[in-house]
């Protein structure tokens, strides 16, 4: 296998896990580069389902190196819980390492963003509230803490100095919420310190030197549609999940990917705010939200779901740097009499049709769907294991997908199994 990158082509929940679980089998390797516990990435094998938030989907494989790479934020509290949940189902940490450059999220940027989200109306974002936006704001404004801070007094004591009056004085002013004294986050941070201790890559260069020439995967979290600089801005996370988020979070640079494989469902979910032009609001988004089970994983949320959109998945192809899609969940049209698929967008107000992704999501509200309908294939494709099984009118919207979106659909899933998968060669 090549040094591959897996993302989300849409807004999350594509199946990235899935897919990355499936390819950590032949990878020595394993990266997660962004993000922090707002993802929430499942695997199903072998009767088992795990969930995963910040650990690397790859950690089911005893010798796979699993990288927390200095690009994520990481909130210790919920690293201790998802760490419990799957030592309780037997997974083992001992190839496990994390960056001394990583992020920590502090107790106030949870405050922070719980106030933010909590005060409705205008500005919420419907996030996941697990402090990601002021962890990311902190780390780009340099008032971060980062793993290896909890090892030297002196650092950590410096910082604080600095650090602290800005942000007590933000809590108290804007927020409204309880002052930290020095003595609290350093007692804190001393818990954090042991928590890490087994897992902090200090040799993380060396490493990453050792590994050079073997097989690396990169895992991506979120999805393009979400990334702060290419999404639906205001309404994304604070990374970049594109492609090139790789590169800047992992410590390997851009010559040392060979592949993007973008994840993307045979239909569109998003679960918080902001637009999204193929949203169904009526049956057939609730037959999708059941037949999918889409609901969140991290927060439970019910996902907003709507049909395929051709519009924003070839926006993800060029944007995300995909060279190689994975579609998921096209088992879920198995009983399906038409499918439909988003060609393009009309604005209403004046007719002018879009068959590039408009950037400017605030005049989203007037868009609507331009679509072409497939006929369903009405039998079930669980248990398909190769291309040519597939019926012809499952082939027939594969290919359409693809003419639409210019890139070549080189992995089906059929099921959330790691067996539920067809690798397509043509
Ligand atoms: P991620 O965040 O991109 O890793 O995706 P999630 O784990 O949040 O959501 C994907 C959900 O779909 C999980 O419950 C998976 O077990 C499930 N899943 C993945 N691929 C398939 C598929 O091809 N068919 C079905 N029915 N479920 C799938
Ligand atoms: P995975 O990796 C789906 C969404 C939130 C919200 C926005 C900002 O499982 O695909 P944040 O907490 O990041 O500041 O929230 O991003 N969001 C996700 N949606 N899947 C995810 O992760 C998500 N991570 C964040 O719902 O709209
Ligand atoms: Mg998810």
């Amino acid at each position: 296998m090549k040094n591959t990158v897996v993302i989300g082509a849409q807004w999350g929940d594509e199946g990235k896990a899935k897919i990355t679980d499936l390819l950590a089998q032949k990878a020595d390797m394993i990266i997660r580069y962004q993000g922090g516990c707002n993802a929430g990435h499942t695997v199903v094998t072998g009767g088992k389902t795990y969930k995963f938030h910040l650990i690397p989907s790859g950690i089911l494989y005893k010798n796979t190196i699993c990288f927390i790479g200095a690009g994520t934020v990481i909130h210790p509290d919920s690293f201790e819980k998802e760490y419990n949940e799957l030592k309780s189902q037997g997974v083992s940490f001992d190839n496990l390492k994390i960056s001394p450059l990583a992020s920590i999220t502090m107790p106030y940027h949870t405050e922070i963003d719980g106030y933010s989200e909590s005060q409705g109306g205008k500005g919420k974002i419907g996030t996941t509230k697990k402090g990601i936006g002021p962890t990311y704001t902190d780390k780009m404004a340099r008032i971060g803490l980062k793993i290896q801070d909890l090892y030297s007094y002196e650092a950590l004591s410096e910082k604080l100095d600095i650090i602290l009056p800005l942000k007590n004085k933000q809590l108290e002013k804007v927020y409204g919420l309880e002052p930290y004294t020095k003595d609290c986050i350093l007692s804190l941070c001393e818990k954090y310190a042991e928590l890490f201790r087994p897992y902090v890559a200090t040799d993380w260069q060396d490493m990453l030197n050792r590994y050079k020439d073997k097989t690396i995967l990169f895992e991506g979290a979120q999805g393009v549609m979400l990334d702060i600089d290419y999404g639906t801005y205001p309404f994304v996370t604070s990374s970049n999940p594109i492609g090139g988020g790789a590169s800047t979070g992992s410590g390997y640079g851009p010559t040392m990917i060979d592949e993007v494989i973008g994840v993307s469902k045979a239909y569109v979910t998003r679960v918080g705010e902001g637009p999204f032009v193929t949203e169904l609001t009526d049956k057939t988004g609730e037959q999708i939200r059941e037949i999918g089970h889409e609901f969140g994983v991290t927060t439970g949320r019910p996902r907003r779901c709507g049909w395929f959109d051709a519009v924003i998945m070839k926006y993800a192809v060029l944007v995300g740097g995909i060279t190689n899609v994975a579609l998921t969940k096209i088992d879920v049209f198995d009983t399906f009499d038409e499918i439909k698929i988003c060609t393009a967008y009309k604005d209403c107000r004046n007719d002018k049709v879009y068959t590039s992704y408009p950037t400017d999501v605030f005049i989203h509200k007037y868009l609507e769907p331009i679509y072409e309908t497939m006929p369903g294939w009405k039998t079930s494709l669980s248990n398909i294991k190769t291309y040519d099984e597939l019926p012809e009118n499952a082939k027939k919207y594969i290919s359409k997908v693809e003419d639409l979106i210019g890139a070549p659909i080189g992995i089906l899933s059929v099921g959330p199994d790691r067996e539920q998968t067809i690798f397509i060669q043509k």
